[in-house]
């Protein structure tokens, strides 16, 4: 992000929204060494008063995670990979766009913004970009999504965490909690934010991925996914607002195959079935892409 100011207090402000995932108290550098500025570099581990110890990791994200880790829903090294390259390739910009503009209209440029699934953090640093003096938390299961995640903003943090656990994070600390494509957590993402927070949430639409052919083996997009988000986030938050943002987009090949392989049906389906079934497609393909980018206030 080389039109992004650094933010030399960025540690110093993460360090007043992180708690320690055990006791709860606060997290700092160990005894003799200096308290980190605008990244992690030089700090090995962050600990808290009760000894708990958190490895820094050497691309520069925090592990809170530790002990057995169930990482069965985390993205894998190749998921990872494809999804690298597809958003790259620009094909989701006008979803970055929509959703920088929203968090901008609801966050204080110098706020706090917890992205919830960040991934390789491609929309938290979007986000950023709009917000000049705001910083970034970005959590997530897979490390092999943070080691890009974690050099992706100058005014971005990043540390692995499990979503379905208590959050890591100080109650009210978060201006605005951003969840895109990954799992929610409503009774957490409302602990975290102020009580005039906003969460903001993307999900697909049915007619997501419309015109991709059928044999390609992706999984569809259910129909009864805005319902069970409003179920999961009902009791702790109230619909506020809700964009849709809807394009057709012309895909090569190779787009085509990251995006099988970025998704949820990298899961089921062996890279060699989608590098063949992709071969045999007429390129480029032309595919809606649909989303619904939607506001939602504690209740
Ligand atoms: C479809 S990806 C979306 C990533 C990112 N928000 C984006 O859109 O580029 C889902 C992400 O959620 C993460 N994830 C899955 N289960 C999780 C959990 N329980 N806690 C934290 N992250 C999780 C995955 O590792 C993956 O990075
Ligand atoms: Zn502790």
């Amino acid at each position: 992000m080389p039109n992004s100011p650094a933010a030399p207090a960025l540690w110093h402000r993460l360090l007043g929204v992180l708690r320690c995932p055990v006791c709860d108290g606060p997290l700092g550098p160990p005894p003799g060494v200096p308290a980190p500025g605008p990244t992690l570099r030089g700090v090995t581990s962050l600990r808290c008063a009760g000894g708990h110890s958190y490895d820094v990791a050497r691309q520069g994200y925090l592990g809170l995670l530790t002990g057995n880790v169930n990482v069965a829903n985390a993205d894998s090294a190749d998921m990872v990979g494809a999804r690298s390259r597809f958003l790259e390739g620009g094909h989701y910009a006008p979803l970055a766009d929509a959703l920088a503009a929203a968090v901008a209209g609801l966050c204080p440029p110098d706020g706090t913004v917890l992205d919830a699934g960040a991934g390789t953090g491609y929309y938290l640093a979007a986000v950023l970009d709009a917000l000049p003096g705001a910083v970034g938390l970005g959590l997530d299961l897979s490390k092999f999504a943070l080691r890009r995640a974690a050099g992706v903003h100058p005014r971005a943090g990043t540390a692995t965490w499990d979503i379905w656990k208590p959050l890591p994070v100080v109650s009210g600390a978060a201006d605005v909690v951003i969840n895109v494509f990954a799992p929610r957590n409503g009774p957490e993402f409302r602990r975290v934010l102020r009580p005039d927070g906003a969460l903001v949430v993307v999900t697909p639409t049915a007619r997501h991925l419309a015109g991709l052919p059928a044999g390609l083996g992706m999984l569809s997009v259910d129909a009864a996914k805005e319902d069970r988000l409003r179920r999961t986030l009902s009791g702790h938050f109230r619909q506020e607002g809700a964009d849709l943002v809807e394009r057709e987009i012309a895909l090569t090949g190779e787009s085509v195959r990251d995006l099988i392989l970025m998704g949820p049906s990298a899961h089921h389906l062996a890279a060699e079935e989608v590098h063949r079934s992709v071969a045999s497609l007429d390129s480029p393909l032309t595919v809606t892409v649909s989303f619904v980018v939607s506001v939602h206030r504690p209740s």
